[in-house]
């Protein structure tokens, strides 16, 4: 078999960027990306290519090169399905609010589904590719489901897990630093291996496809996570220790990247790492180790997390403290809620949390980011459950443009790490607030000197 045709059922921010330009790398591929959710495939849809459902730099341009061409979004799932040789999925994994392992297990409702759907559809073998990130050993359920459910149709299972980064999605998929492919180790599943690895070898250099086990692949993703996540959380807990002692958490960063076995990536000190991933797999990577008895294992990581929550409320609490202990009534302005910048993703940004524990203080919130609708915002803290929906809505404003949230402001916190920030008239903004003027810099993107002479109260994440 030569793969024409591709489903990916998934059209979320993996979905969707990876069959954009698997379809821009291989013309000669139909791509079908399917999707429950009718409102986003709409918005795929969109004649106007910037109101795509994701800002990702470049994407929009990516979609307009091959929509409708060799690129199609839909809600016909069983169609899509039926037509393919090859079938990513690419639905969400998050971690499980309910039942056994709830609060630590990734929930795999949604891929169970998948597999139930493509089981009673497929009239014709198929190859199907685990994209999503799923727990090790995740692909033996999946056959089992697939072959008991099926009308004596051929599955290969293949992991074939994805690691770009949001905000950078588009150059990470036109030049990753690898590619993992698992599959198993039989004649057939060698075969089916080969046919993903042609795919990718369209653009990708071959030494950077790596093919391994399934159980290999699938566990790597995780352990990528959890390695990227660790050295944030290593360089914040660092943070904390160079405020008491004067030391510079950049130039701490700077002097041990510079040693080659360290590396200089990754080192960022911040108020948090947010996104929808590292979190829920490190707790993932958690309740599995536990659930072989591996307790030390499970300790080890979890500690990561431990960190980070701290990270994001102690941040919280030296705006409190520093604004004299009392925030109640107070304008606090926060100068971005996306988790990181160039994307308009909040899931498990550390702005949520920042935000939730100043309106618990009752302090008068106000939020500016370029990229994330007020709707998100609200929603992002209804969901967390603290307040009703009516009280934040009370308490918190969204505003449209960055002087309005820092007018009459007793201060002010860059939770993200938008470029505009850093060109902002800081002079402006110095003298619009309410004196004393604190800046809370939550990701190091400003010159401590600078703003001190200007005549800020300057906080930095990692400088005393
Ligand atoms: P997402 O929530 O943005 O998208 C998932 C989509 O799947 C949703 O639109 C949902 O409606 C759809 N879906 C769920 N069940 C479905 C079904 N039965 N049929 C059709 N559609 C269905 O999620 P995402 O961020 O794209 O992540 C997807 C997976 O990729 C997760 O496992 C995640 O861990 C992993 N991942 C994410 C990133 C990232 O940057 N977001 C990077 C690497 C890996
Ligand atoms: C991360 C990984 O980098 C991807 O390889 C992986 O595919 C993806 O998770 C996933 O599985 O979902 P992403 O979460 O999109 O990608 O973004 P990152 O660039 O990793 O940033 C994550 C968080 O860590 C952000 O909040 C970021 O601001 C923070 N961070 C990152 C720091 O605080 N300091 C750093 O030095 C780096």
């Amino acid at each position: 078999m030569t793969v024409k045709n591709i489903c990916c059922i998934g059209a979320g921010y993996v979905g969707g960027p990876t069959m954009a330009m698997i379809a821009k790398k291989c013309p000669d591929i139909q791509v079908n990306v399917v999707d429950i959710n009718e409102q986003r495939i709409d918005a795929w849809n969109d004649p106007n290519v910037d109101q795509i459902p994701i800002y990702e730099p470049g994407l929009a341009q990516l979609v307009a090169d091959c929509r409708g061409i060799n690129l199609h979004f839909s809600i016909n799932v069983n169609e899509a399905i039926e037509k393919a040789d090859m079938i990513f999925i690419s639905v969400n994994t998050p971690t499980k609010t309910y039942g056994i392992g709830k609060g630590m297990a990734a929930d795999l409702k949604y891929i169970e589904l998948c597999a139930r759907q493509i089981a009673s559809v497929a009239t014709t073998d198929k190859i199907i590719v685990e994209k999503s990130t799923l727990p090790v050993r995740t692909a033996e359920a999946l056959k089992k489901i697939l072959h008991n459910t099926s009308n004596g149709v051929h599955f290969e299972i293949l992991s074939n897990p994805e690691f770009l980064a949001e905000g950078t999605a588009v150059q990470d998929l036109l030049n990753p630093d690898r590619v993992l492919i698992g599959g198993d180790e039989t004649e057939t599943g060698k075969l089916a291996q080969q046919e993903l690895v042609d795919i990718y070898a369209n653009w990708v250099p071959k030494e950077r496809i790596l093919t391994t086990n399934v159980w290999s692949s699938e566990l790597s993703k995780l352990t990528a996570n959890a390695f990227l996540a660790q050295r944030v959380s290593s360089i914040n807990s660092l943070s904390e220790l160079c405020e008491v002692t004067e030391a510079d958490v950049s130039e701490v960063a700077k002097a041990i990247g510079a040693d080659s076995r360290i590396g200089s990536k990754f080192l960022n000190a911040s108020v948090g790492f947010g996104g929808s991933c590292f979190q829920k797999d490190i707790l993932n990577l958690v309740y599995i180790s536990k659930s072989y008895g591996l307790n030390e294992v499970a300790d080890y990581w979890e500690q990561v997390i431990i960190m980070n929550d701290h990270q994001k409320r102690r941040f919280a609490k030296k705006i409190v403290e520093e604004l004299f202990n009392t925030v109640a009534g107070k304008k606090i302005a926060l100068l971005g809620w996306a988790f990181k910048k160039d994307t308009n993703d909040t899931r498990e940004s550390a702005a949520i949390y920042v935000a939730d524990y100043l309106l618990n203080e009752q302090a008068n919130v106000v939020v500016y980011d370029p990229k994330v609708t007020a709707a998100q915002i609200y929603s992002d803290l209804d969901y967390l459950g603290t307040r009703s929906s009516d009280d934040n809505k009370k308490l918190l404003q969204v505003v449209s443009d960055p002087m309005e949230a820092i007018s009459d402001a007793h201060a002010v916190a860059i939770l993200t790490e938008w470029d505009e920030f850093i060109t902002i008239d800081w002079d402006q903004v110095q003298e619009r607030m309410l004196k004393p003027a604190f800046l809370f810099d939550g990701r190091r993107i400003l010159d401590s000197e600078s703003m001190r002479t200007k005549g800020f109260e300057f906080y930095q994440i990692g400088r005393g």
